[in-house]
């Protein structure tokens, strides 16, 4: 498995990306622009050329980090939207064009961001079937859409299939992808790219692990923002206001996840450190596990497992 460095270094590509986003409100093409070469085996030289196939939230949280990352430009960016409020939204917040399209947008793409809604996929790869290029590379975020699903509708084989989560929208975000053996490795190395761009991204060898990581990372937010709920819940049962409750819970959730980022120590350790024998962390220690609270995780991740698997099926 591969990970992403925290930090990608400033190099030709990126330098690239902030010479045309200077230029982009004057709506002028830098040459290499115009020049388009192909990317020369060792690194990405060329500002990617990205179709959007809708602009919602996670179209423009993607759009948005990379136009900020420099991976692309105003000029290289197409998003595609049904929704004419979208489409006069993200034209006058990034100044990229905007169509109603989609086989437009994804003519001359060297990828085609797969940004709808399950419901929309098959009406969207109705209308883009055996339009690709083989060199053209497809990046699909859509929950439960296997690879195999994506090939056959579209008539096309190099796809990514990535599930990102929803922290993904303010760049905190984990995506696990894979890819079908088509793509290539300087087309991995876009998505990575480009996936990055949203937080944390692992590369996985099987769809299975896509499922896997799905009941973890995908659905994992839900499960915290419930724990959030349920102990400002109870905080305001011991007597507290809510504007304390909230504060004091929050407050607790985001130094408990730095300090279990920063720290050394297993998060384990970092829960006996806490727990004096007799004190009144242990008392509630031990209410959580005669309810059996780790258990009942693990019977609600295999449950988002198994409904993952059906779904894709
Ligand atoms: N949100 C997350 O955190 C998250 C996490 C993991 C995966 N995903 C996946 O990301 C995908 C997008 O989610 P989202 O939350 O961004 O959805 P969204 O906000 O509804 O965005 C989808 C956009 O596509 C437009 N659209 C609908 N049909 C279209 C068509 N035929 N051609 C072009 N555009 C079309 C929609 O317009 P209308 O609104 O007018 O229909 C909407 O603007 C989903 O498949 C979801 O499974 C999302």
């Amino acid at each position: 498995m591969e990970t992403t460095p925290y930090f990608r270094p400033l190099d030709t590509f990126a330098i690239q990306g902030v010479v045309c986003n200077i230029l982009s409100p004057f709506k002028i093409s830098p040459p290499f622009l115009r020049r388009r070469g192909k990317y020369t085996g060792e690194r990405l030289t060329e500002i990617l050329k990205i179709a959007f196939i809708g602009g919602g939230n996670m179209g423009e949280a993607i759009l948005s980090a990379v136009l900020d990352k420099h991976l692309a430009t105003v000029q290289s960016v197409t998003v595609s939207d049904i929704s004419p409020e979208r489409r006069q939204y993200l034209e006058q917040e990034y100044n990229v064009t905007v169509t109603d399209d989609n086989r437009q947008a994804a003519a001359d793409a060297d990828i085609v961001v797969l940004a709808i809604k399950p419901q929309n996929l098959t009406e969207v790869m109705a209308e883009l079937e055996d339009t690709l290029t083989p060199e053209q590379l497809v990046l699909s975020i859509i929950a439960g859409a296997r690879l195999d699903t994506i090939c056959q509708g579209l008539g096309h084989r190099a796809v990514v299939r990535a599930m990102p989560n929803t922290p993904a929208q303010i760049g905190r975000g984990m995506t696990v992808w894979t890819t079908t053996e088509d793509v290539s490795e300087w087309q991995k190395e876009w998505a990575s790219s480009i996936l990055g761009v949203m937080g944390h991204e692992i590369e996985v060898d099987s769809e299975d692990q896509i499922d896997m990581a799905t009941a973890v990372s995908g659905s994992g937010p839900a499960y915290l923002f419930l724990f959030v709920e349920a102990l400002v819940d109870a905080a305001i049962q011991l007597g507290l206001s809510l504007d304390m409750a909230q504060e004091l819970v929050l407050t607790t959730v985001l130094g408990s996840s730095h300090l279990i980022e920063e720290s050394d120590r297993e998060p384990a350790e970092l829960r006996r450190m806490v727990t004096s024998p007799g004190g009144t962390t242990a008392e509630a220690l031990r209410e959580l596990e005669q309810g059996n609270f780790a258990d009942l995780l693990a019977r609600a991740v295999r449950a988002a497992y198994e409904r993952a698997k059906q779904l894709g099926s």
